[in-house]
């Protein structure tokens, strides 16, 4: 009997990306959608964010980061930023033992320090509960903005020039790399985008310099498992040259 393959089955599991990078879009628009107020859009984007763990987790994917709070986001209104603020908590509460029971490590980039108090703590005892966790690598961006991340490097090797560290002459896209937040992480070979918008809104500037995109018009409350498959088929196809030519890969 002929039998469909399913996307999780046609995912070649050799050549899954290390590093996957997601700006969930589409909360407000789908709350909307419902008659319903936009946090309600976020509540039920956390399910998303719960399901695509997993399935990450489950496909050997080491490192997933999520753009969960812009430093723009601040423009927001206020109800909102504190609702997704507690939300963030909550959700840190409920779901930290589950992370560390699946050997998830849960990071942040992004001006953490800044965040209300409350919030930074939770965060800083997320992180170092489940430090020592050696599977996915789930990175957090908060109160992040890639402009925000090169200002501040910038800063600091310009700090480390003025006190003889660095010399000008040995200034190298590794060392721009090391001092962002994301040092240490390889850059994301794939970078998803949910609800229709076709741009980057100040994420992983530097790093994505040879991500794949993948854009859908999938609000991200109603991205689930398959959805990630289907992104990661998708990326499969591709030919990433790297500014070879086809024949010299
Ligand atoms: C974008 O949708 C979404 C956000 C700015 C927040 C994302 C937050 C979550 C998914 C929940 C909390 C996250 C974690 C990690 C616990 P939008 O509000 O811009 O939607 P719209 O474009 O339709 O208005």
């Amino acid at each position: 009997m002929f039998k469909f393959m399913s996307l999780k089955e046609s995912i070649v599991k050799e050549q899954i990306p290390q590093h996957i990078a997601i700006i969930m879009d589409g909360n407000g628009r789908w709350a909307k959608k419902r008659g319903n107020q936009r946090i309600f859009g976020h509540r039920n984007g956390v399910n998303a964010v719960r399901a695509v763990t997993e399935a990450a987790g489950e496909l050997g994917v080491k490192y997933l980061t999520l753009y969960a709070f812009s430093t723009e986001n601040w423009n927001r209104p206020r109800p909102e930023i504190e609702a997704l603020m507690s939300l963030l908590v909550s959700t840190i509460n409920s779901e930290t033992d589950t992370l560390l029971k699946n050997g998830v490590c849960l990071r942040t980039i992004g001006d953490t320090e800044s965040l209300p108090p409350s919030v930074a703590a939770k965060l800083k005892e997320a992180t170092a509960k489940t430090s020592g966790c050696n599977g996915l690598n789930l990175i957090l961006a908060l109160n992040y903005s890639s402009r925000w991340e090169i200002t501040n490097a910038m800063t600091r090797i310009a700090k480390s020039v003025l006190d003889g560290q660095i010399s000008p002459a040995n200034i190298t896209s590794e060392t721009i790399s090391s001092h962002l937040c994301t040092g240490g992480i390889p850059d994301p070979e794939l970078i998803i985008r949910t609800s229709g918008e076709y741009r980057l809104s100040n994420f992983l500037l530097w790093q994505a310099a040879y991500s794949e995109f993948y854009f859908t018009d999938v609000l991200w409350p109603d991205f689930d498992k398959e959805e990630l498959y289907r992104a990661i088929v998708d990326f499969q196809k591709r030919e990433r040259r790297f500014g070879k030519i086809s024949e010299q890969l």
